[in-house]
């Protein structure tokens, strides 16, 4: 039996209706917001991600699907979509119609990590990016989107993580001082630390080997080092975050994965998961556009863990099926959700509205006709081509659930009678044979 790749996972039918309703909530958000969709392809020159993320980053280093093409030439699987819509704004001059760009894409990214809860080699991403917008507003509303749309899918316990990098005017006085601090402490550092240390000293903040931790405890903060137009910039998200009631906690540890950042970074934290992890991380990236070979232009952007977001979801709505048995705690969850109706909604299981039983040959080939007319007039409708009994097919309208069965076997056609039933209240009506597709509409327009 052929089984997929270690860390590769299909996402089975009682899993993708959860999926479809937060890619819905999530687009409809980022419509409002005036953001349009952009789709990119999952595969690009090795170069494009080495350049953005920073060959001293363990995506790059360690974690890219790359491979020689017949050609010869090196192709990555994109660990990110980040550096593959700069290319795109880049390649398409995009800016020259409309210096402002805001764009979003969903999709697979695929990165070689150990596979475990929540991390897949082969993951899925809601990512956001704008360009063209140098203000700070757009960092705060960056943020309070992704605190809007974790409220609409009913999402309370995450904690937003927000800190300043710099930007190239400061950070060089800071790495100064990081790397003296640095030397000083080279006997505690692990290896990669200690390789990485003069390409990149920031990437040390963000190693996740205990002693090197232990180590960068008390570590020179960026924030200490802000040149006063970065501390300003940084100022203003803060107090207008505060003024939206969006929650934050200021964190001078973080540093994100990625070198293309400068000044605000974040990252939206979790222990639904387990340990405390990231469900969502971005920030600014001012030097990249040009660094790519693009126009002068500011950046910023977020991505979403669209897994780890559907299991945190998904954690959530089984939480409130063990309430509804609990009065007070159901209430209490209502309450806490009510925001996030639309939401609930979107994920309901859909079943049929009829379930058409035919009893014989004649009656068969007419349920086909009448099934395929009713579910192109946007009614649910299944039938059974089995030749079954009534008996048993009336067990399967009950198994999937449908609303009403309609029973059409060659005798009550002849009779143009057709039995119309309805599941829950057992309420039977009529139908004549030859129009029931117009009846049918009309009569489920009416209940
Ligand atoms: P990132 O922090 O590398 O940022 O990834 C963003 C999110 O993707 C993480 O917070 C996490 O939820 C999810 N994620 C990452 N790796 C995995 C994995 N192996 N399995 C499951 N989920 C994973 C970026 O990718 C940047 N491009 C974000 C960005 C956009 N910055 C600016 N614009």
């Amino acid at each position: 039996m052929i089984q997929t790749i270690r860390g590769f996972r299909d996402i089975l039918p009682e899993d993708t209706a959860l999926w479809q309703a937060i890619e819905k909530t999530a687009s409809k958000l980022f419509e409002d917001f005036g953001f349009k969709e952009i789709r990119i392809p999952v595969i690009e020159k090795t170069e494009l991600f080495a350049r953005s993320i920073g060959e001293a980053t363990d995506i790059v280093e360690k974690e890219m699907y790359t491979f020689d093409d017949r050609k010869g030439d090196k192709l990555t699987l994109r660990p990110e979509a980040t550096a593959s819509v700069v290319r795109a704004y880049i390649q398409h001059s995009m800016g020259a119609s409309d210096a402002v760009q805001k764009l979003y894409t969903i999709g697979p990214m695929f990165r070689r990590e150990r596979p475990q809860k929540g991390r897949y080699r082969q993951f899925y991403q809601i990512n956001s990016e704008v360009f063209g917008i140098e203000s700070p507003y757009i960092d705060a509303q960056l943020i309070l989107i992704l605190n809007e749309l974790f409220k609409r899918l009913g999402l309370s316990e995450l904690e937003a993580h927000i800190n300043s990098l710099g930007c190239k005017e400061c950070r060089p006085t800071f790495q100064k001082e990081l790397l003296n601090f640095l030397n000083g402490k080279k006997e505690h550092l692990c290896e990669n630390c200690l390789r990485r240390m003069d390409k990149n000293p920031l990437r040390t903040l963000d190693c996740k080997v205990p002693e090197c931790r232990a180590a960068m405890a008390d570590a020179p903060s960026t924030l200490n080092h802000l040149c006063e137009k970065c501390k300003d910039h940084f100022e203003t998200v803060k107090s207008v975050l505060n003024e939206q009631h969006v929650d934050f906690i200021v964190d001078k540890t973080l540093v994100r994965g990625l070198d293309y950042y400068s000044r605000t970074t974040f990252e939206i934290l979790t222990t639904a998961l387990g340990a405390q992890s990231a469900v969502a991380g971005g920030g600014r990236y001012d030097a990249l556009i040009k660094e790519l070979g693009g126009p002068e232009t500011y950046g910023i952007g977020f991505a979403i863990g669209f897994d780890r977001l559907a299991e945190i979801v998904a954690q959530m709505l089984n939480d409130a099926k063990m309430r509804a048995h609990n009065a007070s705690d159901a209430k209490e969850f209502q309450d806490k959700n009510l925001y996030a109706a639309e939401f609930l909604k979107l994920v309901s299981i859909k079943t049929p509205d009829i379930f058409i039983i035919p009893l014989g040959e004649k009656a068969t080939r007419l349920a086909y006709m009448w099934t395929s007319a009713l579910n192109i007039a946007g009614i649910r409708t299944e039938t059974d081509y089995s030749g079954r009994s009534l008996k048993s097919l009336m067990k399967r309208a009950d198994k999937l659930n449908a609303d009403f069965v309609l029973i059409a076997g060659d005798k009550e056609i002849e009779d143009n009678a057709l039995v119309l039933r309805n599941m829950r209240t057992k309420e039977q009506y009529f139908i004549t044979a030859e129009n029931p597709v117009e009846q049918l509409e009309t009569f489920l327009n009416r209940v």
